[in-house]
């Protein structure tokens, strides 16, 4: 069979990214320019200004993951690329990129689902993965709980009715003096301290849902009421309730489905914590336990370019009236 090269294209949020990927699950290359720095500034993601950045750095992120790859343009199989969700501004960068150049190859474009993007670094980190398994998709933007039932096919469990957990993370680290982005930096500081502060326990009757905005203000509370808290314990207790609430609903979805296999996926799924946390369930309630290695976790390619490659496979091939959708669902 013929090797199948796909490129894939990410620019939903603050990093632009391109990466080549032989055959669906091998990374040949994975390029991620990251935004942080720029965006640091100003505590969080500002729109116009990302997109301008990824104007500016889309052409030589491809460039240089055809180069690391060590193929050519002309070696392109499928073009892939995020089309939603995300901010419009910036999602328009990498579809109109990927327009462009799956009409001047003549090959075809796939728009892929930022959040099945995320699900797909998993294939990567786990070359035997296969579905079906329940994914639990945590990020900047998203707090999903899923049923893959296949490649393709998705069923939505549980959402957040509010924020996403990641937006809490990054909410709570800037109102006690945190740089953007918060996580790693709660994840740091939570070590130091304990989780002997009472926070709120969100919980649906009959309903995998989530919602972290009642723990988000309820910390932003305390730490106005109380200047002098423990910003350590505040980080400890704050990261253990929001990871409880977490766990309790995965269980749940896995006992009312009746599959062992949960993998996680998004940025805060970097946590080290959290990972613990999940290997630790897993090893209490035998689930098999899958998490992507570190830079997949966070906005990249690569997931995008697999997610691509099995979309390309079912025959789910996009036109080139192909659109940036900001609210897109999974
Ligand atoms: O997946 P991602 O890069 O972007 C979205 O699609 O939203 O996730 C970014 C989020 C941010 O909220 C960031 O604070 C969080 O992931 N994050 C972490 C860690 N690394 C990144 N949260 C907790 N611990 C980490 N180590
Ligand atoms: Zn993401």
């Amino acid at each position: 069979m013929e090797d199948i090269i796909t490129l894939g294209i990410e620019t939903s949020c603050d990093e632009t990214s391109a990466a080549i990927i032989k055959n669906g699950r091998q990374v040949l290359s994975n390029v991620i320019n990251s935004q942080v720095p720029i965006h640091k500034r100003y505590g969080g993601v500002v729109p116009e200004i990302a997109s301008r950045n990824h104007v500016e750095a889309i052409s030589s992120v491809v460039k240089e993951a055809l180069e690391q790859a060590n193929i050519t343009f002309k070696d392109i199989d499928v073009v892939a690329c995020t089309y939603g969700p995300g901010l419009v501004g910036a999602l328009l960068v990498g579809v109109s990129y990927a327009k462009a150049l799956s009409y001047a190859l003549n090959k075809p474009l796939v728009g892929v689902n930022h959040i099945q993007g995320h699900i797909a670094a998993n294939y990567i980190t786990y070359e035997k993965l296969e579905p079906p398994f329940l994914c639990l998709i945590i990020s900047g933007g998203h707090t999903h709980l899923v049923h893959i039932k296949d490649y393709t096919e998705f069923e939505i469990l549980g959402k957040t009715r509010d924020d996403a957990i990641g937006e809490a993370f990054d909410k709570v680290a800037r109102v006690i003096g945190l740089e953007y982005p918060g996580g790693p930096k709660i994840d740091k500081l939570a070590k130091e301290g304990e989780p002997n502060i009472d926070l709120p326990h969100t919980h649906f009757e009959n309903s995998l849902d989530f919602s972290f905005s009642g723990i988000k203000t309820a910390v932003l509370n305390l730490n106005h009421k109380n200047p002098n808290l423990n910003k350590a314990d505040l980080c400890a207790s704050f990261e253990k309730v929001a990871t409880d609430m977490l766990e309790e609903n995965t269980i749940e979805a896995i006992k009312k489905l009746g599959i062992n296999k949960l993998a996680l996926a998004g940025g805060v799924s970097a946590s080290p914590y959290i990972r613990q946390r999940f290997k630790d369930l897993g090893e209490k309630n035998n689930i098999e336990i899958y998490y992507p290695d570190l830079v997949l976790c966070t906005d990249n390619a690569a997931m995008i370019g697999v997610a691509g490659y099995y979309n390309y496979i079912k025959g789910n091939v996009s036109e080139l009236t192909l659109n940036a959708e900001p609210n897109l669902k999974i």
